[in-house]
């Protein structure tokens, strides 16, 4: 696992930001694995900011968002479907015809996620799945006890989520209490994953998912099983890592061993 420490927010986004655009130039036709949330939007930004000024070319990506609030209709305005819309796919030139959302108004919930997992299959498999976590160690919305084993399901959400999540709605009665999420299973089929995390809110679940035990308490923790992995974090949400000398040190050789080889 590579832990890639940034002063701040900006510095965070462009990193991450970077990672991405380099997997859509070695591959015009990558199959991206998208989150919402704050997080994430310094990345969006900046991701349409290099296709404006870079010529990042998004004609031939395909996406996968990791999840949808249930029964929330795409057109409200905060359902994911609108997020995405609104703070990535409106600014690329992505084919609408190439993204997916989960659907929460799906009729039968159970066959939409089995239909949901086959077109991730269909499509080659997601090659970078961006990932935000929630306070309580989650990804996705799979939230503590869900199986390290799931697939895309529908998720109860905890009160704790519900609460952090009330900021985006007029008041918490209105959050949905259960969302459609790809599983921890799913998440760890992808080639390469990429977590970001900002801000001192984060720093305990950022220090249970990396430097505590693999357990479905914290589902970010799964991570640690998988082989290719880029977490990307501010010092605020890495403060309270014990080896943050160490990931640093190793951040600097790899900048070193690069510059090297010249890539
Ligand atoms: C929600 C989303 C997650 C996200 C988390 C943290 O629960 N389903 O994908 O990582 O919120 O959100 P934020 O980035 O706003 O802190």
């Amino acid at each position: 696992m590579r832990v890639i420490i940034e002063t701040d927010y900006a510095a965070m986004s462009r990193k991450a930001a970077g990672i991405i655009a380099k997997e859509i130039r070695s591959k015009p036709n990558a199959v991206l694995g998208l989150a919402t949330g704050s997080t994430p939007l310094g990345v969006y930004h900046e991701l349409v900011r290099m296709h404006e000024k870079e010529n990042l070319d998004f004609s031939g990506v395909r996406t996968f968002n990791l999840d949808e609030y249930y029964r929330l209709r795409p057109d409200h305005p905060e359902s994911y479907h609108t997020f995405m819309f609104k703070n990535l796919f409106d600014g690329i030139n992505v084919n609408p015809a190439n993204v997916s959302i989960p659907d929460g108004m799906a009729a039968d919930i159970g066959l939409f996620c089995e239909s949901y997992e086959r077109r991730i299959k269909d499509a080659g498999g997601v090659d970078i799945q961006l990932l935000g976590i929630g306070r309580d160690g989650h990804i996705g919305f799979n939230e503590p006890g869900s199986s390290l084993g799931s697939r895309t399901r529908l998720k109860t959400l905890t009160e704790e989520t519900i609460r952090d999540n009330a900021r985006f709605f007029d008041n918490e009665g209105e959050v949905p209490h259960f969302a459609v999420t790809m599983g921890v299973g799913t998440i760890l089929d992808a080639k390469k994953l990429l977590m970001l995390a900002s801000g001192s809110n984060k720093a305990r679940a950022v220090r249970d998912a990396i430097e505590g035990p693999v357990s479905a308490q914290v589902t970010a923790s799964v991570l640690q099983l998988h082989p290719n992995v880029m977490v990307v974090l501010d010092e605020e949400a890495a403060s309270m890592l014990s080896r943050s000398a160490y990931y640093i040190y190793v951040e600097r050789m790899a900048e070193k061993f690069e510059a090297e080889a010249g890539t």
